[in-house]
């Protein structure tokens, strides 16, 4: 099965699916084939990979669709410079409005729904990796959601970025991974802490990410600066690979990249930053 990757906050508007857009595209540049799972009814990520929004998910996981009627492949241009990645590809499957309904169709005994969703995806598809955008709140489709996941990438802005936090979150996903464990013979992770919208002259930011670099190292991935570039390539709805090559966003972009590279095949960092190095 592929490496799911959850991409989480349960705040708003903190960067989650600008993160799982780039990271995807990042990925499919590099040449691997790449699930996404949009489970937010807002639809960004069909949004910001240009393409339109449907009621994919809602289709598969209720209504039973052939997922190859539900997923949509994003076409290169809308997010690789030259159209050219290779074998890499982004298979989406986008949501809706009625992406909202799935908690009260889905019941209780079918809890392993999403899961063999997430196997079909992975088979029928040849996926590398599944990247997951998740919406803001809490929500009764979460337990699905932990249920797949192998990883999960945090994304935070810098001022709520604090020691207590961080604990609490790593407490919470602790025990979500020991019943993980429990019933699928293996846990979930932090695959990464990502600070979002840095401002280097704000002390605050740079306090709160010197801290708890010291205490995670491991986990507290190179910030990303807030620079308005993402925002409007978002307006686009071009990836930042294409609307600013070479800038300090396309490189956070290709650092948040590697790391997710690093994860999903056990490799160290440096290694995989040398092999992928990327020329603009
Ligand atoms: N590093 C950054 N610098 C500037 N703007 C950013 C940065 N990252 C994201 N943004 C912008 O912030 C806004 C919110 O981002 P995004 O939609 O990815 O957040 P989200 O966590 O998915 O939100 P929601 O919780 O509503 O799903 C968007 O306009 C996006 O372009
Ligand atoms: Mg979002």
């Amino acid at each position: 099965m592929a490496k799911v990757l959850t991409v989480t906050n349960r705040k708003g508007g903190v960067g989650k699916s600008t993160v799982t857009i780039t990271v995807a595209a990042g990925l499919a540049m590099m040449g691997m084939r790449v699930g996404v799972i949009d489970t937010d009814s807002q639809g960004h990520a069909a949004h910001l990979l240009n393409v339109l929004e449907a009621n994919g998910l809602f289709d598969a996981l209720i209504n039973k669709r052939p997922l190859a009627r539900c997923v949509v492949e994003v076409p290169p241009l809308h997010y690789a410079p030259d159209d050219d990645v290779g074998d890499g590809k982004i298979f989406l499957l986008p949501s809706s409005l009625m992406t909202y309904k799935i908690p009260h169709e889905l019941s209780g005994e079918n809890v392993f729904d999403f899961y063999e969703l997430i196997q079909d995806f992975t088979d029928q598809f040849a996926l590398d990796i599944i990247v997951i955008d998740t919406p803001p709140g809490m929500w009764v489709f979460d337990s699905s959601i932990y249920m797949v996941t192998d990883g999960f990438l945090y994304v935070s802005e810098c001022e709520r970025l604090s020691f207590d936090g961080i604990m609490k979150t790593r407490r919470q996903m602790a025990e979500t991974s020991r019943k993980r464990k429990k019933w699928l013979g293996r846990g979930s992770e932090i695959a990464g802490i990502l600070p979002n919208k840095m401002q280097p002259r704000t002390n605050l930011h740079r306090h709160n990410i010197s801290a708890l670099t010291e205490h995670f190292p491991d986990i507290i991935w190179s910030p990303v600066r807030l620079r308005i570039a993402w925002a409007e390539s978002a307006n686009l709805r071009e990836s930042i690979f294409i609307y600013a090559p070479g800038g300090s966003e396309w490189h956070d972009a290709w650092d948040m990249t590697h790391r997710v590279y690093a994860w999903m095949t056990g490799r160290l960092l440096a290694e995989v930053r040398t092999e992928y190095a990327i020329k603009v």
